[in-house]
């Protein structure tokens, strides 16, 4: 993985010094240009953006206010800025219109590429339309932005293998032998389509043991009248999240489970499993199970590998973590928009349909941690510092 990642920086900076030869204020802009996104994303997320020649590299990210982007910020701002590109890294804050404004901000500056996470899959289709209209080639970071033919690529994680995953963690760790073990269902947001994605595949693991008897659904009405059906309609999935959505918010997860727990009675409890779809909600969801007494165990999913999640799982407060490696996917979007700048064609290795074509696709697999493996998969790794976490 590091190999890759240190070929990637060379290739990076060599096309950087040969893009140096046609325009010098890019390698010069470099510098400044990584301490701007640096300010820029300390300052609120609509401030206009400063000004600087050259910009070549436009970067949308959907919220500060998760580690997981912050993340992808930190990884973003180290390849493009070793690599003596000239970028910007904004933020949408939840808001559609923000980001809508961010995307203009930017092709205002020059951009060539767009690399955009949308807020909302669909209401990101007008902004990356206005972007294409000026020019830009738009790729779409970790969510597929739908219903829209302005998307030129999209590089991602396989986010159906999330969902298997999970579902297969929650399988393997179900008190053994038991019938009717309550299964409680959350998912993400609804405007996210990769929300659609994970829990398809859960869907795709826990649907037999939900129909055989292993597991009962404890939260989903919608959900229970599904159970004998393998694959789901889109729509299917949709009346689901729609009951079991968290919205990516740890405080509507945190309600959720509350009330799910509520109004359920003790034969809905004991030893029970529960799909979290990502950390933040993980934890939320795992504080509300852990403080029920008629709950006497639970296991608990997650993804995003994020830093308070890993300390959860070193103390077993939630079972797994999904590491979606994000030095690799910003890696590989920033090697994409080398090529698009290069007026080459980026290599692609799948292609996901967003409802209007089929998109080239760049996907990247991820890597299950428990307590087991997490200082192989995350310490070793190089991606944390053992110093951030107790107990390991
Ligand atoms: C990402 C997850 C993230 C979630 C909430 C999804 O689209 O793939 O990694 O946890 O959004 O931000």
């Amino acid at each position: 993985m590091k190999r890759k990642l240190l070929s990637t920086i060379i290739a990076l900076a060599t096309v950087a010094s040969m893009l140096a030869g046609c325009g010098a204020a890019a390698t010069q802009e470099a510098a400044p240009a990584a301490d701007a996104a640096k300010q820029e994303a300390a300052a609120p997320a609509d401030a206009a953006a400063p000004a600087a020649d050259g910009i070549q590299v436009g970067i949308v990210l959907p919220t500060k206010d998760e580690p997981r982007w912050l993340q992808d910020q930190a990884q973003f701002e180290s390849i493009l800025g070793d690599a003596g590109f000239t970028n910007q890294v904004l933020f949408s804050q939840g808001s559609s219109a923000t980001e809508k404004t961010n995307v203009e901000t930017l092709v205002s500056q020059g951009i060539k590429v767009l690399i955009i996470c949308a807020q909302d899959g669909a209401a990101a289709a007008a902004a990356v339309e206005a972007a294409k209209a000026e020019g830009v080639t738009v790729v779409a970071y970790d969510r597929l932005i739908t219903g829209t033919d302005a998307v030129d690529y999209y590089v991602t994680f396989d986010s159906f293998a999330v969902g298997a995953a999970q579902g297969q963690y929650l399988i393997d760790n179900a008190p053994a032998g038991k019938k009717d073990v309550p299964l409680y269902l959350y998912a993400g947001a609804a405007t996210d389509n990769n929300a659609f994605i994970f829990f398809e595949g859960a869907w795709s693991v826990l649907q037999p043991k939900i129909a055989d008897g292993t597991f009962k659904i404890a939260n989903s009405s919608e959900a229970e009248g599904l159970k004998d059906k393998a694959e789901l309609t889109r729509d299917e999935v949709a009346k689901i999240i729609g009951q079991v959505t968290t919205d990516w918010d740890f405080n509507v997860a945190k309600s959720k489970a509350e009330a799910h727990l509520t109004a359920n009675d003790a034969s809905l409890k004991g030893d029970v499993v529960v799909l979290a779809p990502n950390d933040g909600t993980a934890r939320s969801i795992a504080d509300v199970f852990a403080t029920d007494k008629d709950v006497t165990s639970y296991v608990v999913t997650g993804q995003d590998a994020e830093k308070a999640s890993v300390q959860y799982v070193i103390d077993g407060k939630q079972s797994m973590t999904v590491f979606k490696d994000t030095r690799t996917l910003a890696a590989d979007s920033v090697a994409m928009a080398v090529s698009i700048l290069k007026g080459e064609t980026p290599a692609t290795d799948t292609t996901y349909n967003n409802e209007k074509k089929d998109v080239p696709a760049k996907q990247t697999d991820i890597v299950v941690v428990t307590k087991d493996n997490v200082k192989a998969a995350l310490i070793d790794s190089g991606y944390y510092d053992a110093s951030e976490f107790t107990g390991l």
